[in-house]
């Protein structure tokens, strides 16, 4: 099987999880019918589904094989797709569109996307808690996910971009938004893959690192596809972010300079893959696919 096939196929493993974790709670008679459709509809928008494949990825590098590790993929999807739906809110960043569909508050309301983005971040937990992986290494993820996706982590990144916008960021503070609203939660998925493996300290610290470049990457990425307008055919119109007053690289720094950071990223987070075998060639594969995307 060569390498896009088999993220391919991760891909739709993810896919088929997560549509029988929705079609699951369509069924709970306690699950409002709306929040239910207002969980589903984001969820099963066509997200790339990098984090969970990221986390699969890992886990396979640091020697997991079973399908044991798809609860923990799947809760990275549910708690990225909750902080889209809060990222687009009104009080947030405003984005009428998200990948080529109205965004959940102009479906369902305010109201509603805010408790299905809850629904989905307190449901996370429930996944990765109905495993029956070895407890201690749940009880590490759990804390690895809340420490990623909480306020040291992404929501901490997107109070600081929040509290910046319109105003000009030192570098400090820019580097401070972007590996955390964005790299936090790509250096878990990363962690919480190798943590269920159970892998060696050493090879712990090098996918961490990997992890660490390649989030900051993809979020110097997604800025500059802002403004080169690829997102445009994704319903968002070009230059949104900038013309807000997001401090990004990009607006900091000038398109070919965040460019070059982007690839010296990447090359560093392929080097801290050297001493891996070809089971790590998936996550080299996603490394280069993040500098080449187009969405
Ligand atoms: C978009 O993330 C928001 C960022 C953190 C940059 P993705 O580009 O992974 O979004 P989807 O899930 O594929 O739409
Ligand atoms: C999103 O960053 C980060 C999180 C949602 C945590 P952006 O605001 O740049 O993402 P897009 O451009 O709306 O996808
Ligand atoms: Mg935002
Ligand atoms: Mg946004
Ligand atoms: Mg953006």
């Amino acid at each position: 099987m060569n390498l896009s096939d088999y993220l391919e196929d991760k891909r739709k493993t993810i896919d088929s999880f997560l549509k029988d974790y929705i079609a699951g709670k369509k069924k709970q008679k306690d699950c409002p019918r709306q929040l239910s459709e207002a969980m589903g509809y984001s969820l099963m928008a066509g997200g790339k589904r990098v984090r969970p494949v990221l986390c699969i990825a890992a886990y396979e590098a640091a020697g997991g094989k079973s399908d044991g590790i798809l609860p923990v993929a799947a809760s990275l999807e549910l708690v990225h797709t909750y902080s889209l739906i809060h990222d687009d809110l009104p009080a947030m960043d405003n984005d009428d569109f998200r990948r080529n569909k109205p965004t959940n508050h102009k479906v369902f309301g305010e109201a509603l996307a805010i408790l299905a983005g809850d629904a989905l971040l307190t449901d996370a937990f429930n996944l990765i808690s109905n495993t029956n992986a070895n407890p201690a290494r749940l009880l590490q993820v759990i804390r690895e996910l809340a420490h990623a996706g909480g306020p040291e982590g992404m929501v901490g990144g997107q109070t600081a971009d929040i509290i910046l916008e319109g105003k000009k960021a030192k570098k400090k503070d820019i580097v401070y938004i972007h590996t955390h609203k964005t790299g936090a939660l790509i250096r878990g998925a990363v962690r919480t893959g190798a943590i269920m493996a159970g892998p060696a300290p050493d090879k712990l610290g090098s996918l961490t690192e990997y992890g660490e470049k390649t989030g900051l990457a993809f979020q110097i990425i997604d800025d500059i596809l802002d403004i080169t307008g690829t997102k445009e055919e994704m319903g968002k119109s070009t230059g949104a972010d900038t013309a807000r007053g997001k401090n990004t690289y990009p607006s900091a720094l000038g398109l070919k300079k965040s460019e070059k950071i982007a690839e010296q990223l990447i090359h560093e987070s392929l080097n801290a893959l050297k001493e891996f075998s070809a089971k790590a060639d998936p996550l080299r594969e996603i490394a280069k696919y993040i500098l080449l995307r187009r969405n």
